[in-house]
């Protein structure tokens, strides 16, 4: 079994304001998940029109697209066994004043907007969301000494 997967998680300008990027991307890290990319960027209207497409039309997708643009965001890409799951787990639910206590968003927010972060929902969306964020450049493959404490020989 090989650990390839890999997903897409933003830091919200709310999560940026509120100074939480160490403590949001330590929870990852500290889960046993490898970070292999990281990067600060500002959105702009096309991207954000491409990443939210599904709710494009919804009226609240302008308030969204404004607050996306009000500060950087910063992108990270994880991977690890199951890691799209993993990860929406961690997260917690959209509305975030009822998302699980001990998830990101169970412990950070009160907001459906500035709820922290957002993550890629499958492995289909999580593919083409880390293309959308990391140029292949921005990707680095290495090998992490700490799986063979992480993983069962079966799982790595
Ligand atoms: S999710 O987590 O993607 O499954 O959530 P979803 O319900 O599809 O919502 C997509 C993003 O839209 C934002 N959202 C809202 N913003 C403002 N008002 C309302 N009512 C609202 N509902 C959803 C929400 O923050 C989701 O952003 P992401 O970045 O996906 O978490």
């Amino acid at each position: 079994m090989a650990v390839t997967e890999r997903t897409l998680v933003l830091i919200k300008p709310d999560g940026i304001q509120r100074g939480l990027v160490g403590e949001i991307t330590q929870r990852f890290e500290r889960k046993g998940l490898k970070l292999i990319g990281m990067k600060m960027m500002s959105l702009d209207e096309a991207v954000l029109r491409e990443h939210y497409a599904h709710i494009a039309d919804k009226p609240f997708f302008p308030g969204v697209s404004k607050f996306m643009q009000s500060s950087p965001v910063v992108a990270l890409c994880l991977e690890g066994l199951d890691v799209v799951d993993t990860v929406r787990r961690i997260t917690g639910i959209t509305k975030a004043r009822e998302a699980e206590a001990g998830s990101i968003r169970g412990d950070f927010a009160m907001s459906v907007s500035c709820n922290v972060i957002h993550a890629s929902d499958s492995v289909e969306n999580a593919e083409k969301e880390v293309k959308r964020f990391f140029n292949p450049d921005d990707i680095y493959d290495y090998d992490k000494s700490e799986y063979l404490h992480v993983y069962g020989d079966d799982e790595r």
